[in-house]
């Protein structure tokens, strides 16, 4: 029985990979149904043959209740784009630089999701989704389903994978039409039908929606003996994994061109879509040679085709009040499908271009969208104008009703209403963002959610909030309250640098308020200083000065910056002590290796900081202090939805 069921395993791992990988059967679906339902059968009844590579689990696995989110061994990175020939130049230059003439690998850019595949012993472990290129989840039961991936492979290697997975445009158009049958709702195009499959709780649906993949790296090619992309290629090839088959190994940058232009027609013809084509530095040495930047290879780029263009109806024109009091308009447009997905809505930039294009409501306009960039509105196609009426500038603030300006040297169209409640709110959200104080848990809903409540009129508000105030709120949990408490409480310690970016002072951002802040110290210092004094600082200029100067003079900035005062927000740059409270109550674990502190000093820091340190990960953590090479008890965390610290981030909040 045990030989039967081998046997079966081994022969339908074999049919699998001739259908799904090489395209080329030799067998007739009927016959390999029935070998399944004969295997499915036998391991049913002899479930200790089972295993995580028998064909079987292609139909489906465990219902999950979660992905869990696991830290990638190497970051996953992105290309850096190129848009037309020149930009291809430029990268062919800086390739010759760096390593003299280079053969390039031309392959397709598919256009699906990113995935890594783990092998161990030659057997498919794990696979998780790109996530944030640090962490991602972990998909396998679902990736498991794709036949295209092999279970096993012939050599006992252990190593990472990494490709593409997507949705052919066959499976993809079956499945819609399957949808709306059934009156289910429709995917917009198929990269976002193969991100939904993958991320189903139950691998049973994801093994029904027909997805592939096409692997295109190894995670050290040197694991299989490769000295080029070409060789690593081809190794995957024989190890039986599915690679795109129209890659061209070519000696220049015009022939790179030639290929692009190749493909730029005859993409339409392929089964799935494609985005553009990728150029790689084909000798491994080479690639070495030129290494990284922080974000992709420098060894590398992605050659974008051009963004699709589509005619469609103006039906409206949406004006929003920022931070800034900047009213910006947005173009209401007819649905239109363009580059894969349905717009309606596309920006307008600002009402200077709407008055030199002369676009008016109910035109007819050519929007385009470049890959997953905003829509944006090109122009009006004046030919087919039924004498609308000219689009005036509005006049007076959609939101309070205030007139507007427009201020000389500016674009944009100003509300000036220091009150507009629109103003306030977008402040706030600024003020707790991440460029800003950096409270986490408090974002732009929670930050709507408590205005409407009436709870907050402007930043000082947030200090003074109590768990009374926030737990009556819906979608607010003792721990989402205790959280919450807890992140403004430690933001009171922040620098001064931070709070003056959050106070949303025009034209200083973080760099300018990091400069103010180590120059004076201190709020009071800054609300003291001439503008000839700003000056004097490297790269503020007057408009700059001029603006901190304005802002930091008015009486309510003065009162708002009394009213933070009192609830004990630092006024000073660094300098402010953490004290009993900072921490108070809160649970820290402390995981990895710490750059710059021991973790005897960390936990010291806490105790005096008022919070504790224990050993394991559970619900009752607050938070987890994760340091290089942090491992499950990380993972813990975020399988816990406990708040993660970077080293950095601790030392930071401590005010230190
Ligand atoms: S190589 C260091 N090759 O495009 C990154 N990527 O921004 C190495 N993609 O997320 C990527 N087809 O998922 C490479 N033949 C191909 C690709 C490809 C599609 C995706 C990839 C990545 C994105 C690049």
């Amino acid at each position: 029985m045990e030989e039967r069921i081998k046997e079966l395993q081994e022969k339908l791992n074999r049919y699998n990979h001739e259908y799904h990988v090489l395209d080329n059967p030799s067998v007739p679906d009927s016959e390999y149904d029935k070998l399944l339902h004969e295997l499915i059968e036998l391991e049913a009844q002899h479930p200790e043959h089972k295993s995580n590579t028998s064909p079987t689990v292609r139909v489906g696995g465990e219902v999950q209740s979660k992905f869990e989110k696991t830290a990638h061994d190497t970051p996953m990175l992105s290309l850096s784009n190129a848009f037309g020939s020149a930009d291809l130049r430029s990268f062919d230059r800086r390739v010759r630089e760096m390593v003299g003439e280079a053969d390039y690998m031309c392959e397709l850019k598919i256009d699906g999701l990113a995935v890594s595949l783990k092998y161990e012993n030659g057997r498919f472990v794990q696979g998780t989704t790109r996530g944030d290129g640090t962490v991602g989840e972990d998909i396998t039961v679902n990736l498991r389903t794709i036949r295209a991936i092999p279970l096993t492979i012939d050599s006992p290697l252990s190593f990472e994978v990494r490709g593409e997975a997507y949705m052919p445009k066959a499976s993809f158009e079956r499945l819609n039409a399957e949808r709306e049958k059934n009156d289910e709702g429709l995917f917009q195009n198929p990269r976002n039908a193969a991100a939904g499959s993958l991320r189903q709780l139950d691998p049973k649906l994801a093994s029904q929606r027909y997805l592939s993949i096409f692997l295109y790296s190894v995670n050290d090619l040197r694991e299989l003996d490769a000295s080029a992309q070409s060789e690593a290629l081809d190794k995957l090839d024989q190890e039986g994994f599915k690679t795109n088959q129209e890659r061209r190994l070519v000696g220049s940058i015009d022939e790179v061109i030639e290929y692009i232009e190749y493909w730029a027609d005859r993409r339409k013809a392929l089964d799935y879509d494609i985005d553009g084509i990728v150029i790689k530095v084909n000798d491994i040495r080479k690639q070495d040679t030129m290494g990284f930047t922080a974000k992709s290879p420098r060894w590398a780029i992605a050659y974008k085709f051009p963004a699709e263009e589509v005619v469609t109806d103006l039906l409206d024109i949406e004006l929003t009040v920022g931070r800034t009091g900047v009213i910006t308009p947005t173009a209401i447009l007819s649905p239109v499908k363009v580059a894969g997905t349905t717009v309606s809505r596309a920006s307008l930039h600002n009402h200077e271009m709407i008055e030199e294009k002369d676009i008016r409501i109910n035109d007819r306009v050519v929007i385009r969208k470049a890959g997953d960039i905003i829509p944006e509105v090109l122009h009006p196609i004046l030919e087919e104008r039924k004498g609308q009426a000219v689009y005036e500038a509005p006049i007076t603030c959609p939101v309070c009703n205030h007139e507007t300006v427009k201020l000389e040297d500016e674009v944009a169209i100003r509300c000036i209403n220091p009150s507009c409640p629109a103003q306030l709110v977008e402040g706030m959200i600024y003020f707790v963002s991440r460029e800003a104080m950096n409270i986490d848990g408090l974002g732009e809903k929670v930050i709507r959610q408590l205005y409407d409540a009436g709870l907050i009129k402007d930043v000082s508000d947030i200090y003074g909030l109590t768990r009374d105030d926030l737990l009556p709120l819906e979608r607010m949990g003792e721990k989402k309250v205790r959280n919450l408490l807890a992140a403004i409480e430690a933001s009171k310690h922040n620098p001064l640098s931070r709070l003056l970016v959050g106070l949303g002072i025009r034209f200083i951002g973080s760099k300018a308020s990091g400069q103010i802040a180590q120059e004076f110290g201190s709020m009071e210092a800054v609300m003291k200083q001439p503008e000839a004094r700003f000056i004097e600082i490297p790269e503020i200029g007057e408009k700059i000065a001029r603006s901190i100067v304005t802002y930091t003079s008015h009486p309510d900035f003065k009162r708002l910056v009394e009213k933070l005062s009192d609830f004990g927000v630092n006024m000073t740059e660094g300098a402010s002590k953490p004290d009993s409270k900072t921490f108070g109550g809160m649970t820290f674990v402390l995981t990895g290796k710490l750059a710059r502190l021991t973790r005897d000093e960390a936990k010291q820091m806490i105790e005096n900081a008022g919070g504790n340190v224990t050993g394991s990960v559970s619900s009752n953590t607050d938070v987890v202090v994760a340091g290089e090479a942090a491992g499950s008890k990380l993972e813990k965390a975020q399988s816990l939805d406990v708040s993660v610290w970077s080293e950095d981030e601790f030392i930071e909040k401590l005010g230190q």
